[in-house]
């Protein structure tokens, strides 16, 4: 018989590997004032593991704080079910409906959101008066969490004469501080500039390691979602677009609308010649392009967009072997500090390529742009 003080391994993954957060269906219409009807969240379903962050990523409007804020209980669904720890807190069958409080979760937003009349220390304390702990034992967390992130020397501070990056600091610490196990950030680091952004990331990955909290991170920022994210969640109009880990995101995208979000692409576009198991070949300004990988709904006749990335399109001075080589001219050179890029262009459209140190034309001259088909996705328009 096993016993219950010493678990066995199994049963320890287990009590690490759970769902924090269960999204079931969730639906969220919004009725602007001249009538027109905004389906603000139409259908979402995901699950947040234990110490795992799920990014959602996408334009402005496409949903992503409505989806964070019916979660945390601010905003009311229309229908779906929302799962904290298993325990059901929103579920329109049933007509379960928890206040934000009674959710355990903690919410970072954009804005702070600080009381400018506390303390860097009060604030920190506040979910813990709320919850109504002890002195010492309110102290000691405060104090706890302030060394986190990083605070304690300023604990006795205004938040208006502190920085923005403190600021944020000061709002992640009371996060926190109650050690909820699920945490939501809605876009919480692009008020503060670019090097503390970039610490703040680093940290609150650091973090999320030690204390294991499972996180949903809102940003419209891909290179900070690529960075943070365990998996990412690409919305479109409230619909989840893709639901991947970064580098499959980034690798087999399933729509022009992702390749498109997620890194910088070159796209042709044209109509299908044809199209099999192989890939499928269209029929362009550039001339015939074939590309290996091809989406849903691309049909022969129909038309489509050849999409590949700078890093694997080149420029040659002599035609190279094999398809995908067209005539173009070569154009600038753009050095980014860790590669060059060449712009290249056919009939006033640019492409951007990267280089490998093989021959290019000189600037301005005429020459071959060429990728290989593998790294050519198919898209519908
Ligand atoms: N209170 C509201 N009333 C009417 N429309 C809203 C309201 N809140 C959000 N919307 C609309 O819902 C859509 C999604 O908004 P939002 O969730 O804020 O997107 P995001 O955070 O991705 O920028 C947008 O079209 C927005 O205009
Ligand atoms: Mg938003």
């Amino acid at each position: 018989m096993k016993s219950p003080d010493r678990p066995d391994a199994a049963a320890e993954a287990s009590e690490r590997d759970h769902a924090v957060l269960t999204v079931g269906d969730v639906h969220k219409h919004f009725r602007r004032a001249n009538g027109q009807d905004v389906p603000a969240v139409d259908g979402v379903s995901l699950e947040v593991r234990a110490g795992e962050c799920l990014v959602l990523l996408g334009p402005s409007g496409c949903g992503k704080t409505t989806l964070l804020r019916s979660i945390a209980g601010l905003e009311h669904p229309d229908s779906g079910r929302i799962e904290v720890e298993g325990r059901p807190v929103f579920c329109s069958r049933d007509r379960i409906n928890r206040s934000p409080q009674q959710r355990r979760l903690s919410m970072v937003f954009q804005s702070y959101a600080l009381w400018p009349n506390m303390s860097v220390f009060d604030n920190i304390a506040y979910p813990l008066r709320q919850r109504g702990f002890k002195r010492a034992q309110l102290k000691a967390e405060v104090r706890r969490a302030g060394e986190l992130v990083g605070l304690d020397e300023i604990l006795r501070s205004y938040p208006n004469h502190i920085s923005g990056g403190q600021q944020q600091r000061v709002a992640l610490a009371r996060a926190l501080v109650s050690g909820d196990s699920l945490v939501l950030f809605d876009e919480p680091l692009s008020n503060v500039d670019a090097k503390v952004r970039q610490e703040l990331r680093i940290e609150l990955k650091g973090l999320q390691h030690k204390l294991g909290f499972g996180a949903v991170y809102v940003t419209h920022d891909q290179e900070e979602a690529m960075e943070l994210g365990h998996r990412i969640a690409v919305l479109e109009h409230g619909k989840i677009a893709q639901m991947a880990g970064p580098e499959e995101l980034y690798s087999r995208p399933v729509s022009r609308y992702v390749a498109t979000f997620v890194g910088s692409t070159n796209e042709i576009e044209g109509t299908v010649e044809s199209v099999d198991a192989d890939g499928a070949v269209l029929s362009t300004a550039l001339g015939k392009v074939v590309g290996a990988r091809v989406g849903p709904d691309v049909t022969a006749g129909g038309k489509a967009v050849a999409i590949f990335r700078p890093e694997a399109g080149r420029v040659r001075a002599e035609r190279p072997d094999g398809p995908n080589a067209w005539e173009a001219r070569r154009r600038d050179r753009l050095f980014s500090g860790t590669h060059s890029e060449y712009v290249v262009t056919h009939e006033r459209v640019a492409y951007r390529v990267w280089s490998d140190g093989a021959p290019v034309p000189a600037e301005g001259e005429m020459g071959w742009l060429t990728v290989p088909p593998s790294d050519v996705h198919i898209f519908r328009p």
